[in-house]
């Protein structure tokens, strides 16, 4: 790119490149990038709202497990330290990012299986035959809108669909206006995962009480990018995974909260040896542990929680006030870039504008993105996401990613619509 090149709003290449630098510099989280394998290479990494980057800790802690704990004590390692790894990761977790005390927030199953099993112990919960409706809305991701819709096929519910506007998300009103005498459950995103529009948790959980009813929130895109409370605004139930801001790997168990004014009650619908008061009597009929305990089902997957333990270590020492400040930083300047490069080009920003209401990610439309251009940007290095129908979603990490990583990957898509 030439330094002379401008732009329609007049701000040259070098303009951009010169203020990246100097957000790169100012960064008071700059240094936490050292901690990510593969952040010293010329890649632009725009997709860590999906996977996140691996810290360089977590290929020794995975070999130390392997050496002492798995190899050194074998079976033994299970009494002496693993079964009560849910809980104590879990009750970090609920330190460090959602803002929930000890003893309700559990690592378990998929983001998919803890949902599913929230909804159905909310379900249980609510003990009103009258209560027969399921509110979502149809901008969820798959996972939730599908299985809701099994739920309600199973139970014989009714569902009522809430239309957010796709560039934006579910607002108050409209859950004011969904929500009724008939509602027995709410099922929402924090974050939208295509507009990244950060939904009022506060609002929306008070709305729903308001209603009667009970609130399950799918926090998957703000674990990690945006300050959560779960306990201030009373939540009932919330589920996510660790596997994108949190860098537990590809395919690590997800997390559970269940609002400990839920827990003498809950009644979740996979009754298995784990969750069971001392797995190990082995006796007949199932009676739940106690606690959050009770929400487990089956083995833990020990090996997927050891390197979610390096990230919340990482966002304890920066807090979350940190991290999402510069989440707003990175998100500012990916708008900013949008305007001088993008929507010159015909694109738009399917993405709020008001920061306040933005996680951790913007997408970008424009009726020429595919599937093959987010392949073509792969292929050189920079990767963002696709995301149908021709959007391309600019996800940034803020404990791993640069300022210039994030000028790097928006140029390579200019070259894209340029042609
Ligand atoms: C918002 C949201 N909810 C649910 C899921 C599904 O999670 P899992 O595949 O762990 O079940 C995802 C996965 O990316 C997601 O982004």
């Amino acid at each position: 790119m030439s330094i002379h090149q401008e732009n329609h709003t007049g701000v040259t290449a070098e303009q951009l490149r010169r203020r990246a630098d100097e957000l790169d510099r100012r960064d008071a989280l700059a240094h936490y990038r050292d901690a990510f394998i593969g952040t010293d290479t010329p890649l632009s990494y725009l997709d860590g709202n999906s996977l996140g980057r691996p810290l360089k800790r977590t290929a020794g802690d995975v070999a130390a497990f392997i050496r002492d704990e798995w190899g050194g004590r074998l079976i033994r390692g299970w009494d002496e330290q693993w079964l009560n790894m849910p809980q104590a990761i879990g009750d970090q977790l609920g330190r460090a990012v959602l803002g929930a005390a000890p003893g309700q927030t559990i690592i378990a199953d998929s983001t998919t299986v803890v949902l599913y099993k929230l909804v159905r112990a909310a379900l249980a919960a609510v003990q009103d035959p009258d209560r027969n409706e399921l509110v979502l809305d149809t901008e969820n991701f798959p996972t939730d809108r599908y299985l809701v819709e099994g739920i309600a096929l199973e139970e014989g519910l009714t569902l009522r669909w809430i239309e957010p506007d796709p560039a934006a998300g579910v607002t108050v009103e409209q859950v004011r206006q969904a929500a009724g005498p008939r509602t027995a459950v709410v099922l929402l995103s924090q974050i939208a995962y295509r507009s990244g529009h950060l939904a009022d948790l506060p609002g929306i959980t008070a709305a729903v009480h308001d209603a009667g009813a009970l609130v399950v929130w799918d926090l998957c895109h703000s674990a990690g990018s945006v300050e959560i409370d779960l306990d201030g605004p009373d939540v009932d139930f919330a589920a996510g995974c660790t596997y994108k801001y949190l860098n537990g790997g590809p395919g690590s168990p997800a997390f559970a909260y269940v609002n400990a004014r839920h827990l003498p009650s809950l009644n979740q619908p996979i009754w298995g040896w784990m969750g069971r008061k001392d797995a190990f009597e082995m006796a007949a009929g199932y009676q739940p542990a106690s606690g959050i305990r009770g929400f487990l089902s089956g083995t833990p997957a020990i090996f997927g929680m050891l390197a979610m333990q390096g990230t919340l270590d990482l966002i304890e020492e920066a807090s979350m006030a940190a991290i999402r400040e510069k989440s707003l930083a990175l998100t500012a300047f990916a708008v900013e870039v949008f305007d001088a490069w993008l929507a010159p080009l015909g694109a738009d920003l399917a993405s709020p504008r008001d920061p306040g209401e933005r996680g951790g990610h913007i997408t970008v439309d424009h009726p020429d993105f595919t599937k093959a251009t987010v392949e073509a940007l792969w292929e050189g290095d920079v990767i963002p996401d696709f995301r149908s129908p021709h959007g391309i979603r600019v996800g940034l990490s803020p404990l791993s990613t640069s300022f210039s990583e994030v000028l790097q990957g928006m140029a390579a898509i200019r070259e894209r619509l340029q042609g």
